[in-house]
Order: structure tokens, then sequence, then C-alpha cells
């Protein structure tokens, strides 16, 4: 019986998403690991031990031939790195010519499309964003499952990455190259940005007194329960809280004590917190309105956000 050969995979870049995309496959046998290049040996080396598989190699020039080569470089780096790549195509050019097989070249950017891979036709060229955190290869590989990519580019590099990622039970939708900016954008709100918010929660909590392991633990389950109703019930059913409420008397006594902090806290980097909670507070006003928000109350609202508060410091404990 005929066995499909294994497909060969050498990445540059095997940084948090590299080598969790790597040892998944390589686990599940999806691709055959071959050569990982990093910015150092000793990083290259780091990678292959924790993918199980794979090479080291100290530059690019010296990566043996491959099937798929994805390029898991920062963002800005990835057209450079194409360029290089490009350079060493071409030299293995006659012998994937002889075997009748073009590489696929792709990369994992949310923003960028495929074009930053110009530089290497004619491989076929695609971009793969999983909508995943890679903050932790050690917690990704237990948790990519379920997780949603994004396909662009090249239609046959596409249909061989859909397949490669449903075997990592991912499912795939496909982008135009117009769409990734913003696609990517919206992404960067919900998630970089909700890290964001937590961090400076966690600073307003300080500010009270209250230190950062208890105000972890009294703010989980609330930001989880959050989470959830955002998604079961849409943001605008989900909006709770001071502004929902129409409670105008508290929402001034919380800008007031934010201003208050940034007073005694001339350290703190700017924006300071209470012209974060100003624009956040605009921000919700739309959709408390569509929520039922009387619109003159709104419009009170409105004016305290464009005109903060002279602040009066008894009122202004959190
Ligand atoms: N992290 C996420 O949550 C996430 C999610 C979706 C998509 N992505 C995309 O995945 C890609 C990689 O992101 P990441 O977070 O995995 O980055 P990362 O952890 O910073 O890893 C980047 C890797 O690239 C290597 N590198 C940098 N410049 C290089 C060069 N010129 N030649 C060879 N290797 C080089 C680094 O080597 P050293 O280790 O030697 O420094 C490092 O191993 C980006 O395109 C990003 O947009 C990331």
């Amino acid at each position: 019986m005929h066995t499909p050969k294994l497909r060969t995979l050498n990445i540059i870049g095997a940084g948090n998403l590299g080598r969790t995309l790597a040892r998944l496959w390589s686990e599940r046998g999806v691709f055959r690991v071959g050569n990982i290049c990093n910015r150092t040996l000793a990083s290259a080396t780091d990678a292959t031990a924790f993918i199980g598989a794979g090479a080291p190699v100290a530059d690019i020039q010296s990566m043996a031939p491959a099937d798929f080569w994805l390029i898991a470089v920062a963002d800005d780096h990835i057209e450079a790195v194409a360029a290089e790549l490009a350079i060493r195509l071409q030299s293995a050019n006659a012998e994937a010519q002889s075997t009748g097989a073009t590489p696929v070249v792709f990369h994992c950017s949310g923003a960028l499309s495929s074009s930053a891979l110009t530089a290497c036709a004619p491989a076929k060229i695609a971009s793969a964003h999983p909508v995943h955190s890679f903050a932790d290869p050690e917690r990704s590989v237990n948790s990519l499952a379920g997780t949603f990519v994004a396909l662009e580019g090249d239609a046959l590099a596409r249909e061989y990455l859909e397949g490669m990622f449903a075997q990592l039970d991912c499912t795939s939708i496909t982008l135009s190259p117009e769409q990734k900016v913003l696609y990517h954008t919206g992404s960067v709100i919900a998630c970089n940005y909700l890290t964001v918010l937590m961090d400076l929660s966690l600073q307003t909590f300080a500010a009270a007194g209250i230190d950062e392991n208890t105000a972890r633990k009294l703010l989980e389950p609330i930001v989880l329960q959050t989470a959830k109703n955002n998604f079961a019930l849409g943001p605008e059913n989900a909006l709770t809280g001071p502004l929902a409420r129409g409670d105008l008397q508290t929402v001034t006594r919380q800008l007031g004590a934010l201003t208050e902090v940034a007073k005694t806290q001339p350290q703190a980097a700017p924006p300071p917190l209470a012209d974060i909670y100003r624009l956040l507070g605009k921000a919700a006003l739309p959709m408390a309105t569509r929520a039922g928000l009387d619109s003159a109350v709104a419009h009170n609202f409105q004016t305290l956000f464009d005109n903060p508060p002279q602040v009066n410091p008894s009122q202004a404990k959190l």
C-alpha cells in the first residue's frame, strides 16, 4: 500500500506561536519538523527541545529544503526575513522543480496579508492567523483546540493549511487581504486591551489600598461572568453598572476619585485613569442609550465626561 510522504515543515522564528504549532503538528503526525532558525542558535536549540523534534540551525541559508516554511518572527521583520528566505529558495529551486513540488511559505500575522511574502514567489504564499493568545506555549498546546484561524492568500496553500489546522481541531475562515488590518484590530481591542483594562482596574484597587492578590480573586468571577454575558446576550444587554443605571452622582464621584489618584501619583504614566474612564464612559453612552438609558440622562453624562468636575477631596474617597 502506498503511504503518502510526511510533509516537512521548516520554521524561522520558533517563539511562542511557532514552537506551539510545531509541537502540536509534530505530535499529531501532520508534519515532520525539519530545521528551526531563530535569532540565536541557543534559542533554536531551546525551541527544538520544547517541540521534541527538528534540528536547530544558525542561519536561514543553512536550512534544508522543506515543503512548508513558517515565518513566525515579529510582524515588523516578516518582509525582511521573507527576502532572506527567497535567496535560500532560489538556490533550492532546481531541486524543487525536479520533484515538481512548489513549497508553501506562510506567516501567522493577523494584521499583515500574504503580500509580505511576495519575495518568495514562485512559492505558494499565504497567511494563517490563529485567533489565540500564545502567552505561554505550555498552556497553548493544551488550549489551542477550538481556535479559529483566519486564512488568506493562494487558494491551494489555504486548502493545505485548512487541513493542517483542522488536525489541531481548529476551524478556518477565509479573509481578503483588505480585511486583515481591521479584522486584527478588532481582536486586539477585545483581547489585548481587555488585559490593559485589567491592569488599570488593579491600579485602581491598589489606590484604594486593596492588594493585587485580593483584587484578582474578587475580580475573577465577575470578569468571567461579564465575558460570558457579552457572548450570550451581546454587549448592549450585558452592560450593567452605574452608567447603565443612570447613576450620575456615582459616576461623578468615581471620576473625581480617579482625578485625585492622578494628583497623588504624578509618576503614573499618562494618560491618567480619569481620562481613560471618561473616554470609555463616552464610548458606553450610545450603547447604554440603545439599551434604554434615558436620553436626557445620557446628555448629562456626556456633559460630565466633556467637562470633568473640580474635585472636592472629601468626596473623592474610592
Ligand atoms: N503571540 C500571539 O499571541 C500571537 C497570536 C497570533 C499570531 N501571532 C503572530 O505570530 C508571529 C510570532 O509571534 P510570537 O508572539 O510567537 O513572537 P515571539 O514569541 O517574539 O517569537 C519570535 C521568534 O522569532 C525569532 N526571530 C526574530 N527575528 C528573527 C530573524 N531575523 N531570524 C530568525 N528568527 C528570528 C525570535 O528568535 P529569538 O528567540 O532568538 O529571539 C523568536 O524565537 C507574529 O507574526 C505574530 O503576529 C502571535
